[in-house]
């Protein structure tokens, strides 16, 4: 089962931080509370929190980090939603931000959402200085020109064109996988886990990242879209490379299987509470959402 509690939690921390931009311009201020405020799974910051959960650490201590995490995701969802990219109309059951606030203002917003990330890190995480870096540089490359940024690059790139099968699992760990990786890595970074501990979470991440993007993929064919909240079709429309156009939606779906239980695999050994981090890689599985 997903946990909720953890979304209310985070959702409450969220707002107060949102607080801090009512000064803005009202356009700006208006734009970044819509596509924040708009619901969403808040699987990266759930990850965090649960990440902090399984080392026995309180799940608070991670909160800013969750919070620059998802105002990084947020904002690729801004710019993925433009008429220049997958030029999307419904995003989280409602009309996508460039729809409401226009291209110009929906631009800015997420390059905004993008810099505050990180200036929410270094005002409010409460870790030491060297710690503090390394979240930083984790979440700068996993979105950065090496991470989500050359995934979207080869998803544009090679839309209508083929693809191969190792390229299309470097697009996905790049476009999706390595935020969820940065989730999981700097939340154990802040609740320093062991080495030991850090290197078979990392590895678990890695297989629920590429997971992540190929259940996104599959329910973009199988799904309800009032569930979705999302257009459902919109990938074959766009003549998009996706797990189930090169590899089939049964294959696919047997490939998610198999790496979920390899992520679950290689964390069963660990001394650590690991219970609440094989139910969030199960629903992975069998999400609807
Ligand atoms: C959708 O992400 C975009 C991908 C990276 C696949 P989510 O499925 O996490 O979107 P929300 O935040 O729940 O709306
Ligand atoms: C998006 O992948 C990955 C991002 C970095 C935002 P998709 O384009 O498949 O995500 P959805 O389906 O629009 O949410
Ligand atoms: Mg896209
Ligand atoms: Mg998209
Ligand atoms: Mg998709």
């Amino acid at each position: 089962m997903y946990p909720n509690y953890l979304v209310k939690k985070f959702n409450s921390y969220l707002y107060k931080i949102l607080a801090d931009y009512n000064e803005l311009p009202k356009v700006l201020n208006k734009a970044i509370n819509y596509s924040i405020r708009n619901g969403g799974k808040r699987f990266r910051p759930v990850l965090c929190m649960l990440t902090a959960i399984s080392l026995d650490k309180d799940y608070k201590n991670v909160l800013p980090t969750a919070c620059a995490i998802e105002f990084i995701h947020s904002y690729s969802l801004i710019h993925d939603d433009l008429p220049s990219i997958d030029n999307d109309d419904l995003r989280r059951g409602k009309p996508t931000s460039h729809k409401i606030f226009g291209e110009d203002i929906a631009i800015l917003a997420g390059d905004a959402l993008f810099a505050e990330a990180f200036n929410i890190i270094i005002k409010y995480q409460d870790v030491d200085c060297d710690t503090k870096l390394k979240v930083i540089k984790e979440i700068a490359e996993a979105s950065g020109a090496k991470g989500m940024v050359s995934g979207q690059v080869i998803d544009v790139f090679y839309t209508g064109k083929d693809l191969s099968k190792k390229k299309l699992e470097i697009m996905d760990n790049n476009k999706t996988g390595k935020l969820i990786t940065a989730s999981i890595k700097c939340s154990a970074l802040i609740c320093k886990a062991s080495e030991d501990k850090l290197k078979k979470l990392i590895e678990f991440s890695k297989n629920l990242g590429l997971v992540f993007q190929i259940t996104d993929d599959i329910l973009d064919i199988t799904a309800n879209e009032e569930t979705l909240g999302k257009t459902v079709g919109k990938d074959e429309i766009l003549n998009k490379n996706t797990f189930p156009k090169i590899w089939g939606l049964e294959e696919s779906r047997k490939i998610a299987e198999r790496k979920v239980k390899e992520a679950i695999k290689i964390i069963s050994k660990l001394d650590i509470n690991t219970k609440p981090l094989i139910d969030i890689a199960k629903f992975l599985i069998d999400r609807k959402a």
